[in-house]
């Protein structure tokens, strides 16, 4: 069989991305394969040879999305019948080789755990226009090396720590698609950590769909902060996302003792009644969670929390609706990513009746992102005249002149700057403040590195 020359440039690439940031550095590792194929990054899909979709299941808009978009290249597989479309990520997994019949226009179908297979199934395609399919839940991307992924601009890097999950949440398809938990070596992640420091990276953030359910040997992820605190050039650590079940002490205590461990936590609570969180099997109270709250407020001072709520899970009664506001008035979260409820195949709830009318559903969703609305212009107005540590990020999404950063505690601060600063540390004073972002302004003179300012957290 003729081998392609591996001197003839591959082409070009476009990997499109959705759902969480595990998806997000699953895309960093497709495009390092890409590349050391000899692909190299196309401006737009219409520039590419090889179009790759990571995509999510987690609710079926997610999903339809993906094969709307599947449907609007159609045009450009005209125009260049070589053109390699591959579904990748929780949709393929979910949907395997049926991703054929609903899309025409796929070339290829690779699982989460199966990364690896990326380069191989190219080759395929191009010798035989055949349309392989992986699926195979292999632990290709914790395992996979961290340099070899080809990273966002910027000092933030994904580190993936662990994968899949073994809950039971009832509404949840992640585990069908993830599979079960797979970790990564602790000796391994310490690895990638130094050679991140090593390439310049500031800030890393730990990723596993349940990463506090994090083991190597006997080690939890607590003791696994505390040795990558020790890892020179790292500033700053963050950990997503994390279960409220397996928040124990210890992790709070590490969060409390490792200065470079940042002061935000996302910890979704789905629900502030009692009943639903039992219905949705997720393993604690109401009372537990506050209490969890309670205890990072108290051992991680200034500590920012944000989270996830589904509104209108099945049978959800008005009354334990309130309850979840009164959660949300109780805990006055930074930050809350609130979702109507979506059935999901092969999960407990999926085929749960409803008699909730999805008029009351999306109406209860309003209401929900109305306080919280304002419970975040309230909170975030008290930070006008203080002074922050961030990280830029990037250009912001106000344009030209614009850059943004974020704090320790997560918050998105956007402020006049070029570019060139993307990657560094800035002191800012917050001059004001929106409902999910602030404005700064510059204190110490930009280009500084984070050992020559003031960090706090
Ligand atoms: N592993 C993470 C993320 C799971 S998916 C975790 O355990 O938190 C991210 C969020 O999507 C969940 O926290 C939940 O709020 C939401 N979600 C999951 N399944 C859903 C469904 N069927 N309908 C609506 N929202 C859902
Ligand atoms: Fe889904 Fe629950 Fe696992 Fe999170 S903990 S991924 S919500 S099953
Ligand atoms: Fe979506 Fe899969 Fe992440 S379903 S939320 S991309 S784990």
């Amino acid at each position: 069989m003729k081998q392609p020359d591996s001197r003839l440039p591959a082409g070009r690439y476009r990997i499109e991305t959705w759902g969480c940031q595990m998806n997000a550095h699953d895309s960093e590792k497709l495009a390092g394969l890409l590349e050391e194929a000899g692909y190299s990054p196309a401006a737009d899909a219409s520039q590419a040879d090889v179009i790759l979709l990571n995509t999510c299941t987690v609710r079926e808009k997610a999903e339809e999305k993906v094969f709307s978009r599947l449907g609007s290249f159609r045009p450009l597989k005209d125009q260049k019948p070589s053109l390699i479309i591959g579904v990748c990520g929780c949709v393929a997994q979910k949907e395997g080789e049926s991703v054929f019949r609903r899309s025409g226009l796929a070339d290829l179908v690779l699982g989460p755990r199966a990364i690896e297979s990326l380069p191989a199934m190219l080759e395929q395609v191009r010798r035989d226009r055949s349309r392989p399919v992986d699926l195979e839940r292999r632990e290709d991307s914790v395992r996979f090396a961290g340099h070899r992924a080809r990273r966002a601009p910027g000092a933030h890097a994904y580190l993936t720590v662990m994968e899949g999950c073994n809950k039971t949440c009832t509404y949840c398809i992640v585990p069908a698609t993830r599979g079960r938990e797979v970790n990564k070596e602790a000796s391994e992640v310490i690895r990638e950590a130094e050679s991140l420091a090593a390439a310049g990276y500031r800030e890393v953030e730990l990723l596993g769909q349940n990463v506090n359910a994090y083991r190597s040997g006997r080690l939890h992820l607590d003791g696994l902060l505390r040795m990558l605190q020790r890892v020179e050039g790292i500033h700053r650590l963050r950990f997503t996302t994390s279960h409220p079940a397996h928040l124990s002490l210890e992790i709070i205590q590490a969060m409390r003792d490792c200065p470079s461990v940042c002061n935000h936590l996302h910890l979704p609570v789905q629900s502030g009644a009692d009943a639903v969180l039992e219905r949705m099997q997720r393993g604690y109270t109401r009372r537990r969670y506050l209490d969890r709250v309670e205890k990072l407020r108290t051992h991680v001072p200034g500590i920012a929390l944000s989270t996830d709520i589904i509104v209108g899970y099945p049978g959800e009664t008005p009354e334990e609706f309130r309850q979840t506001l009164s959660l949300l008035q109780e805990v006055e979260f930074d930050q809350v990513y609130s979702f109507l409820y979506s059935p999901r195949p092969d999960t407990a709830a999926g085929a749960v009746e409803d008699g909730v009318g999805v008029g009351e559903k999306r109406a209860h969703l309003a209401e929900i992102q109305a306080l919280q609305q304002e419970i975040q212009v309230r909170k975030n107005r008290e930070l006008v005249g203080t002074v922050a540590e961030i990280l830029v990020d990037g250009a912001s999404r106000r344009g030209r002149g614009q850059i943004m950063g974020r704090t320790r505690s997560n918050r998105v601060v956007n402020l006049q700057g070029d570019g060139a600063l993307v990657g560094r540390f800035l002191q800012v004073e917050v001059v004001s403040a929106g409902p999910n972002s602030l404005e700064g302004r510059v204190l110490a003179p930009t280009g500084l590195d984070l050992d020559k300012i003031a960090v706090y957290k």
